[in-house]
């Protein structure tokens, strides 16, 4: 699979996200990627879950991208109660160059994060690899609309795919059934995205669908819940 072609950009708060000409879109907000991942993933995701956690989490990311989101989680598994296990599918995984000029070492300040970053992409792929005694890696390189999921196992999704005027075979229903199967009963899903369709797909999958505030640049969020 080719990656598109992607620039790299500083956003608001001084992180780095990338921008796809040929979709005319970023991978993060541009009023803050570090801003909005800490917002909408950890903050309303995680956090929520880690609270009441009574077991190692299982957690779904879709779109690794840049790694952003599981750098902050890794940060986040160091003080977590209970062991996180990461698994993210990404269709275009991006070249080793590209995460270079990202240039990381400008806004993650702490040596030993920087150290996490090298080796979230440095993990191969399609492999379960334990980071740290906290945090294991599963990398899936592939299409998530091909890609096999244990049922009722993840207790968070981060849902963070391109936007549905963007790439709307992401946002189908199907695809929030697909999800839905695999969560844990109980389990989150949370996404920048607060589009009306977006939840009506959601809610035609049963979950259970919340609009809460959103980072700063944006209204709205969604965070999503399965009955259990
Ligand atoms: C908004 S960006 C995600 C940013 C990422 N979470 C980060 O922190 O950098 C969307 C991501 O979804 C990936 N993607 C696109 N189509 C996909 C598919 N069918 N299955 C899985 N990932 C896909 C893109 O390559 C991109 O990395």
């Amino acid at each position: 699979m080719i990656t598109p072609k992607v620039e790299v950009r500083v956003t608001a708060d001084g992180s780095s996200t990338l921008y796809v000409p040929e979709l005319d879109e970023h991978y993060h907000s541009t009023h803050g990627a570090v801003q909005e991942a800490q917002h909408v993933y950890l903050g309303a995701g995680l956090e929520p879950v880690l609270a009441g956690a009574t077991s190692p989490v299982r957690l779904l990311e879709i779109g690794f991208g840049t790694g952003l989101n599981a750098l902050l989680t890794l940060q986040r598994s160091l003080a977590s109660p209970y062991p996180i296990r990461y698994d993210t599918i990404e269709k275009y995984p991006l070249p080793a160059p590209i995460i270079e000029e990202l240039g990381v070492e400008r806004y993650v300040l702490n040596p030993e994060l920087l150290e996490y970053h090298q080796l979230l992409h440095s993990a191969t792929w399609d492999t379960l690899v334990k980071l740290t005694p906290r945090f294991a890696l599963h990398k899936m390189a592939g299409a998530l609309q091909e890609t096999s999921l244990p049922a009722d196992t993840y207790h968070v999704v981060y849902f963070d795919a391109f936007a549905p005027e963007k790439q709307p075979d992401m946002w189908t229903d199907d695809v929030f059934a697909q999800l839905y199967a695999a969560t844990a009963p109980g389990g989150v899903l949370v996404s920048y995205c607060a589009k009306g369709s977006f939840r009506r797909s959601l809610k035609a999958a049963g979950w259970l669908v919340e609009k809460i505030p959103g980072p700063p640049g944006k209204r709205e969020m969604t965070r999503a819940r399965k009955a259990g």
